[in-house]
């Protein structure tokens, strides 16, 4: 019996998705003889029945390709806009999935699908999930395919910031991106020799970084590149909002809770203004005149790397033999130059952050770049 398995894209894009599909979908129809549907939009194209056959032909041509030839979008498959009203459309999808004759469905995503997927499981769907992020904080997994090639860009970024920066002796603040994790910047940092690196996992003290840059200043270098990570949070934010989330905790009256859950809305949001706030404070502290680049969705665009290519290429067309072997309930994870199955249970609703001993901290700080600490 010929097995027809779906596909699809969710969550933000990343270069490699096109190269992972065609991937999967070649390996699929070569070894297998498969049958392939590409769900558009992520979740939404399966709710919608939005689809469109993959063959060889559309599967030629595409490995280069950034962004996803299906389509994405955040949709979640408990939590849809539909018609103006948020809706829970699981059981549509399992009809969509049955209706289609699918043997399993294969989704490309980050922590979030990972979460999506594992509901669909629940739900008895076969579902195998592949990792994408540029943010590489997916659990289980060495790394995600994207992450490489924003890492390349945001590097490329401040080799170019650092004659700018030298030039005007200034201080650059260059926000990169990563969600709640500082693998992006820290990287990035390290790579491009960035002399002061913030990332949300050691929460920072602007006093230190003034200090840092006074002293790179009084040695002869009066400019300075500072890698901030957009999640990076100040250590008086971090304290705030861990007495908040401690209160929160043991306080029962509901409008007592919205209370604190507002100000814990505040103080997040706060974080978001890290980038700029650096850059003022920093201004101010040392005298230097600063400057603020946000990288943003330049990092998520573009073909991909070789290195993303060749994970993605490897996750697709391992993914096919273990649709063929009919392990579902799984990510495939990269591990070493290998790839691996996991559980989707051990993989969705955790998070991979820099752990605060890792050598690349450990690299940085030996070759005198600041934390903030
Ligand atoms: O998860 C990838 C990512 O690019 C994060 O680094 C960033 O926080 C987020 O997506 C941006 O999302 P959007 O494209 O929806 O604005």
């Amino acid at each position: 019996m010929t097995k027809h398995i779906g596909i699809l894209t969710a969550g933000g894009d990343t270069p490699g998705l096109n190269a992972a599909i065609r991937g999967v979908g070649k390996a699929a129809i070569r070894k297998y003889g498969m049958q392939i549907t590409g769900f558009k939009d992520g979740f939404r194209g399966l709710v919608e029945n939005r689809k469109m056959r993959l063959d060889k032909e559309n599967l030629s041509g595409i490995l280069t390709q950034g962004g996803t030839m299906l389509g994405t979008s955040r949709d979640k498959p408990h939590k849809m806009l539909i018609g103006g009203k948020v809706m829970n459309m699981t059981d549509v999808i399992v009809e969509n999935y049955e209706k289609n004759h699918l043997d399993c469905l294969v989704c490309l995503g980050g922590g979030g699908t990972m979460k999506n997927a594992l509901q669909l499981v629940n739900k008895g769907l076969n579902v195998i999930t592949l990792p994408k992020t540029i943010d590489n904080d997916i659990a289980m997994t060495d790394t995600s395919f994207g992450f490489d090639t924003a890492l390349g860009i945001a590097v490329d970024a401040i080799d170019r910031l650092h004659s700018t920066a030298h030039s005007h002796h200034r201080i650059i603040v260059v926000e990169i991106m990563g969600h709640k994790a500082g693998w992006l910047a820290l990287g990035a940092g390290v790579a491009g020799g960035a002399d002061v690196i913030l990332i949300p996992e050691i929460p920072y003290d602007i006093n230190k970084v003034a200090e840092s840059i006074l002293r790179r200043s009084k040695n002869g270098s009066s400019f300075s590149i500072v890698a901030v990570a957009e999640g990076a949070i100040s250590k008086e934010v971090h304290q705030q909002l861990h007495t908040q989330i401690e209160l929160l905790g043991k306080t029962e009256g509901k409008a007592e809770r919205q209370k604190i859950k507002a100000e814990i809305k505040r103080l997040k949001a706060e974080t978001k203004a890290t980038t700029m706030e650096v850059a003022k404070n920093l201004e101010k502290m040392t005298g230097l005149e600063s400057r603020v680049t946000i990288l943003g969705h330049l990092q998520r665009g573009g073909t991909p790397s070789a290195a993303d290519r060749i994970l993605a290429t490897k996750l697709g067309t391992t993914c096919a033999d273990y649709i063929n072997k009919e392990q579902f309930g799984v990510m495939v994870a990269a591990k070493g130059n290998n790839t691996e199955i996991v559980n989707l249970t051990d993989v969705a609703g955790k998070t991979k952050l820099v752990p605060t001993d890792h050598i690349w901290i450990d690299t940085a700080q030996s070759v005198g770049t600041c934390f903030g600490i």
